[in-house]
C-alpha cells in the first residue's frame, strides 16, 4: 500500500494547543484538505510562538458536541490525536464517514479523559508554605491524559484565584495569581494562555465555582483581581454587575462599553440611557433590579484615540462564566432578561437567533424564567426613524412581559 506524504505542516505551541489546532482545522477543512495530507508537530518547549495559521472566514458550523468530542480526544495522549480530531471535523463537513476503528479509538480516548476530569474535579490540592513564606496550593497527579491542562481555568476558579502548582508526569503547571506557566520535562515553565487549552470534558461552570463566596461584594472584589483573561490587562477595570442582591429581575447584557469601562458601572453609556428610558416606560424601577453583563471587561480595538468595541468571543464568555454563575447563584432572580444574542447564547448554552427566541417565557434549568430580547445598542443602530420607533416599542413590550413574569410581592 502506498503511503501519502503530508503536504501541509502545522506547528502547535504545546501538546494541548487547542486554539491553534482549531484555527488550522477551520482553515484546512474549509479547503477540504484530507487528514492524511497534514502533518502535526508540537514545537519544543520554550520555542517562541510560531505564526498563527491563516484564519479562514468560517464557512461552516460545527455542532458543539462534535467540537467537544474533538477537544476531548486532543486531551488524550494518543500520538495521532491531532489527526483523529481533525478527521472528526473533516468527516462532518464533507459528509464522509470515519473508519469505525478510528471512531472507536476516539470514543475510548474521550471516556478516559472524562474519567480523569471527574477525578481531578475533587479536591486535589493542599495548602503549603512556599520558600518565600507565602502559602500556595500544591498537588501531584499521575495523569495519563492532558485533562489537568484543560482544567487549569476550572482549578483557578475552584481555588478562588489563589496561586497553585500542579506536578504532572513529565510536566508541571503553575498559576501565579497573574500568569499560567507551563513547562515540559526540564524546560523552565513559560507563560501560556488559558484560551489556548481545550474546553474541559465537563462544563467549567458548576455549583462549585467561586465556592466559598456567598455575598456579592466579595464576588465583585474577587472579579476585580481576576487576570485569567488578557482583556483584563487592557481594560480600565472590571465592570461588575450592580443592583439589589435580592432582585427578582436580573438583566444581562454583553460587555461594558467605553463609558462603562471608564465609570466602572454597567449600562451608563448611550445604550444604558436608552435602556433606562425603556425600563421607565415598562414600569420597572432599575433600582429594584440587578443589571450585569456576560463579560466583565471592555473588549476593544484602538483606532487613533478612539476605542472601537469588539464583540466578545467564546473565550471571553467562558472566562467570565463563573462570575455570571455566581451572580445568578446568589441573587436567584425569578426572571432573567437576556439582552442580545451574546447573553442569550451564554445563558441558554446554545446558539441563539434573537428573532426566533424573543418575546416568550423560557423555563431555565434553575427554575427561573428567561426572556430573550434585543440589546439596546441594536436600537441605536436602526437607521430608519420609523423602524427604530417600532423596534423600540417591541423592546418595551418585551420588558413589560418580563415584568409580568415576576412573582407577586407577598402581602
Ligand atoms: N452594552 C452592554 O452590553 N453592557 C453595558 O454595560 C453597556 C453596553
Amino acid at each position: 500500500m502506498s503511503q501519502t506524504i503530508p503536504q501541509t505542516t502545522v506547528t502547535l505551541d504545546h501538546p494541548v494547543d487547542f486554539a491553534r489546532w482549531r484555527s488550522a482545522t477551520r482553515a484546512l477543512v474549509g479547503q477540504h484538505v484530507p487528514p492524511e495530507d497534514i502533518a502535526w508537530h508540537v514545537a519544543p518547549s520554550g520555542t517562541p510562538d510560531t505564526p498563527a495559521p491563516a484564519q479562514a472566514a468560517p464557512p461552516f458550523r460545527i455542532p458543539r458536541e462534535t467540537m467537544q468530542m474533538a477537544a476531548d480526544v486532543l486531551q488524550s495522549m494518543l500520538p495521532d490525536r491531532f489527526t483523529l480530531a481533525y478527521h472528526l471535523i473533516y468527516a462532518h463537513v464533507t459528509g464522509t464517514a470515519m473508519p469505525p476503528p478510528d471512531l472507536a479509538r476516539i470514543e475510548d480516548a474521550a471516556d478516559t479523559v472524562r474519567a480523569e476530569t471527574a477525578h481531578l474535579r475533587h479536591d486535589l490540592f493542599t495548602l503549603m508554605q512556599r520558600g518565600d513564606g507565602q502559602e500556595a496550593w500544591h498537588a501531584t497527579m499521575a495523569a495519563t491524559t492532558y485533562a489537568p491542562e484543560s482544567n487549569a481555568r476550572f482549578m483557578t476558579f475552584q481555588l478562588s484565584l489563589a496561586p497553585w502548582r500542579l506536578a504532572l508526569p513529565g510536566r508541571r503547571m503553575e498559576w501565579t495569581g497573574e500568569k499560567l506557566l507551563y513547562g515540559q520535562d526540564d524546560a523552565a515553565p513559560a507563560p501560556i494562555a488559558f484560551g489556548s487549552l481545550p474546553p474541559p470534558a465537563m462544563p467549567l461552570v458548576t455549583d462549585l465555582d467561586i465556592p466559598r463566596i456567598t455575598v456579592l461584594p466579595a464576588v465583585a472584589l474577587a472579579a476585580r483581581t481576576c487576570r485569567i483573561c488578557p482583556m483584563a490587562r487592557h481594560a480600565t477595570q472590571t465592570v461588575f454587575g450592580e443592583g439589589r442582591s435580592d432582585a427578582r429581575m436580573m438583566f444581562v447584557g454583553e460587555q461594558p462599553g467605553d463609558k462603562e469601562d471608564r465609570a466602572g458601572r454597567p449600562f451608563v453609556g448611550p445604550a444604558g440611557q436608552l435602556f433606562d428610558r425603556a425600563l421607565l416606560e415598562a414600569g420597572i424601577e432599575r433600582d429594584d433590579t440587578y443589571v450585569t453583563n456576560t463579560v466583565k471587561h471592555f473588549k476593544f480595538r484602538p483606532r487613533g484615540t478612539r476605542r472601537i468595541h469588539e464583540k466578545a468571543g467564546p473565550e471571553e464568555i467562558a472566562n467570565c462564566a463563573p462570575w455570571l454563575a455566581a451572580e445568578r447563584r446568589i441573587i436567584r432572580p425569578h426572571v432573567l432578561v437576556m439582552l442580545g444574542a451574546t447573553a442569550a447564547s451564554a445563558l441558554l448554552g446554545r446558539h441563539v437567533t434573537i428573532g426566533r427566541e424573543r418575546s416568550r417565557a423560557i423555563t431555565l434549568e434553575d427554575g427561573a424564567t428567561g426572556v430573550v430580547t434585543v440589546h439596546p445598542s441594536f436600537l441605536l443602530r436602526v437607521p430608519d426613524d420609523a423602524a427604530r420607533a417600532r423596534e423600540y416599542d417591541r423592546f418595551v413590550a418585551d420588558l413589560k412581559l418580563a415584568a409580568s413574569l415576576r412573582a407577586p410581592v407577598a402581602p
